[in-house]
């Protein structure tokens, strides 16, 4: 018995489901390609956009303020997400270091966001990316400065 019924070949619709698959198929590839792009290089981090000092002071407020939640190793507990690691970076890579500033300064600690100070939140903002890998520069991070807002993460593997 023949792999391929007889019938296909005069199947006046088959070429046409041909080119189909092979323009689907050249989809999948160029849509592959534009995800693979910004992994191209994934040993990048983002520029430097916070201070050694910042570290250190967030280090002290995530311990306060945090740790209770989110974990002493920044490991998650059940309800309470990670915020090291892939599944941290994965939500935050490719958005403005403003989305990561707002979003803790507006909600976190969770029913008690905005009780800290400005400078609190931007120290421990400073030591979320720290803890991810991402490395200190001479400049501290200020949440004021558009510019600083504006720096897209990147994190390194
Ligand atoms: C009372 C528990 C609690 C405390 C304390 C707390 N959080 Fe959270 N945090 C949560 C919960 C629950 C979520 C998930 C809510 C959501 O995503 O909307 C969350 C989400 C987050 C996220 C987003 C996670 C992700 O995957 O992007 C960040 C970042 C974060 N918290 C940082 C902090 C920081 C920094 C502090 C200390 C200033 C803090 N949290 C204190 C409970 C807490």
């Amino acid at each position: 018995m023949p792999s391929t019924p007889p019938n296909v070949r005069q199947d006046p619709d088959r070429r046409g489901r041909r080119t189909v698959a092979a323009a689907a198929t050249a989809t999948a590839v160029l849509v592959l390609a534009l995800f693979a792009a910004p992994r191209a290089g994934a040993d990048e981090q983002s520029v430097a956009v916070f201070s050694e000092a910042q570290v250190e002071a967030g280090a002290a407020i995530y311990t306060q303020n945090c740790a209770v939640c989110h974990g002493t190793a920044f490991e998650g507990m059940g309800s309470f997400p990670v915020l090291a690691g892939a599944v941290f970076q994965e939500r935050w890579e490719g958005r403005p270091l403003g989305d990561l500033y707002a979003f803790v300064s507006t909600n976190m600690p969770l029913g008690a966001g905005g009780s800290l100070e400005p400078d609190a939140y931007a120290a421990v903002v400073a030591r979320l990316l720290d803890r991810n890998g991402v490395e200190p520069g001479p400049d501290a991070f200020d949440p004021t400065d558009e510019a600083a807002l504006g720096v897209v993460l990147t994190f390194g593997d």
